[in-house]
């Protein structure tokens, strides 16, 4: 399948590791320039080294807090001014704090709002003239909770149905542009985030991490949890020419753990 990615331009947001990492890896190995981009400017450095051993590609980063509307419009200045061209969008953002209801507070609720959904709003704002230029296509990584909430993780269950609800209406709003807008949930990848939160599943249950692990695996029909190149590669697919009729759809990507159809 030829997916008509080299020298395309992607703005991979939240990629100093983990899933925005492998996304724009798997993009530099198609030959689509990348724009990286989040907090830490040490990981960035790291980051570009690696991709830019990898060949044709341009890549380079910058320093943005993704809850502040200044550095994203510092960003997609840099993106105009260096790159002249955007022609894919991966909304992504850190995960934000695991709790119930009752254990939340209004100052949570907002910063979550800020990161896992206002972000996404304002990058999209800001991206959209250059988008539109040329047609495009936006990807917005969400989470298997927009299927099926997950207990102990209120913040990420309300604002990434947000998401979806956003993706829908762009794909719509936007598909006059030739526009492609999707939403892809990751669940049981392995990344520091997922780590993080098998942690504090120990913690509360008073198990050992590994006996969290054997336990999450179990509810995964592919019986492991995935590789982030794994999760990279739909994202890939759906930014890519070869996806020309996907619109305002949500994909899991997630070993089948989420049982509803
Ligand atoms: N892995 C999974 O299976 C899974 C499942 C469900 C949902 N998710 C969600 O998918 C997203 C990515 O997951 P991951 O596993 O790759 O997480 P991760 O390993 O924790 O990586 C999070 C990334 O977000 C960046 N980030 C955090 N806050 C930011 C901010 N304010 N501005 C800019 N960048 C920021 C971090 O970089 P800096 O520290 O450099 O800013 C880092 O690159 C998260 O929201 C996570 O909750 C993942």
């Amino acid at each position: 399948m030829e997916l008509g990615l080299k020298g395309k331009t992607a703005l991979v947001i939240a990629s100093s590791q983990g899933l925005g990492k492998a996304i724009a890896k798997a993009f530099v190995n198609e030959g689509t320039n990348v724009l990286l981009a989040s907090r830490n400017e040490e990981q960035l450095k790291e980051v570009k080294k690696e991709l830019s051993l990898i060949g044709n590609a341009r890549v380079d980063y910058i320093v943005c807090d993704i809850t502040n509307p200044k550095h994203i419009k510092a960003m997609v200045e840099k993106l105009l001014k260096e790159y002249g061209a955007l022609d894919i969008l991966v909304n992504n953002s850190g995960g934000p704090p695991a709790g119930a209801f009752e254990d939340i507070t209004d100052e949570q609720w907002q910063n979550a709002f800020e990161l896992n959904l206002l972000s996404y709003i304002r990058i999209i704002r800001e991206c959209l003239p250059l988008l539109k230029q040329n047609g495009g296509r936006i990807i917005n990584i969400a989470s298997s909770s927009i299927k099926e909430p997950i207990p102990g993780l209120i913040l990420s269950n309300t604002f990434r149905t947000g998401i979806v609800g956003l993706s829908k209406t762009l794909s719509m709003e936007l598909a006059k542009y030739n526009i492609l807008v999707n939403t892809v949930g990751p669940g049981r990848i392995a990344t520091d985030r997922v780590k993080h939160l098998d942690n504090i599943n120990a913690k509360n249950k008073g198990k050992s991490i590994e006996e969290i692990e054997e336990m999450e695996k179990q509810t995964i029909p592919l019986g492991r949890y995935g590789e982030p190149e794994e999760f990279a590669n739909m994202v890939v697919f759906l930014a890519s020419e070869a996806n020309s009729y996907v619109t305002g759809s949500s994909f899991l990507v997630d070993g089948g753990k989420i049982k509803s159809i």
